[in-house]
């Protein structure tokens, strides 16, 4: 008993030990997020390729004081595996808060500036909590279920909790096709319970000064969506004031009735 605890005891120091020895590495590679990535053993480089999206839109929020919100820690019902991600931002961003939650308990892998609450991305009770606890975000990545319900559901409850000038980026979309465990559809791109038919909607949403509708009401994506990016399997969605006018439109229908 007493050489089981020892055993546990020394197998956790020992992961906390190389978990800060990545650390001091990626501190050598300060501007490169695939190779922080790499040195940190996320599977956000190599794996998939997200990183070199990451530099090219995180890198103005580098040296900022960001809250950062991750879904998903890793290492599933592991306690003491995962935060590989996690521990990539904090490396990147020297000055942020990074935030995470998970539905299994990942408390051990909590560091300075790394803080996570254990609950499900789909419970907005337990979101309404942890959003009272850190305020708004500067970026929100959702790395969690995968599962198209999910990921729309939890956009549709975080993204007005992502601060204007903000970026939200949805990993792992390839699951809009799967049907199985994700529900997905592969027969119908345009089925809106799916994270494609779902963002894809989005883009006209952007565009609605120039819709022709009587009496048409902005939605809130309509106001806040500014830009998306869509990569291979990932999306970034950028917030702002959507306010460009249409050069033609004018309250959604046609001076003088001619176009
Ligand atoms: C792909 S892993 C995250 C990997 C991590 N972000 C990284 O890049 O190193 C997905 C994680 O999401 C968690 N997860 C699954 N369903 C979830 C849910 N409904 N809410 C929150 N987290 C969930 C899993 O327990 C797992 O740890």
């Amino acid at each position: 008993m007493l050489n089981k605890l020892k055993e546990k005891f020394s197998y956790q120091k020992k992961l906390k030990i190389i978990y800060k020895c990545r650390q001091f590495k990626a501190f050598l590679y300060p501007f490169n997020v695939s190779k922080i990535a790499t040195i940190h053993k996320t599977d956000k480089f190599g794996y998939h390729f997200y990183t070199p999206h990451y530099q090219t839109h995180f890198k103005k929020y580098k040296f900022k004081r960001n809250n950062i919100l991750e879904i998903g820690v890793g290492g599933y019902k592991d306690p003491f595996i995962g935060g590989n991600s996690l521990r990539m931002w904090k490396s990147y961003f020297p000055f942020s808060k990074i935030y995470s939650i998970d539905i299994y308990d990942k408390s051990f892998l909590q560091e300075s500036r790394i803080k996570i609450f254990k609950g499900s991305q789909v419970d907005f009770e337990f979101l309404d909590y942890v959003t009272k606890k850190t305020g708004d975000f500067d970026i929100i990545i959702d790395d969690g279920s995968h599962i198209n319900e999910h990921v729309i559901e939890t956009f549709e409850y975080l993204f007005p909790k992502l601060k204007k000038g903000g970026i939200y980026v949805v990993e792992d979309t390839q699951t809009s096709y799967w049907e199985e465990n994700y529900g997905g559809d592969s027969t119908n791109f345009d089925n809106k319970k799916t994270i494609y038919g779902f963002f894809k909607s989005l883009i006209d949403a952007m565009n609605n000064e120039e819709f022709i509708i009587e009496n048409y009401q902005k939605t809130y994506y309509d106001k806040h969506i500014i830009s998306m990016h869509f990569y291979h399997n990932m999306i970034f969605i950028y917030k702002g004031d959507n306010n460009e006018r249409s050069n033609f439109i004018v309250n959604n229908s046609v001076p003088n009735g001619k176009i």
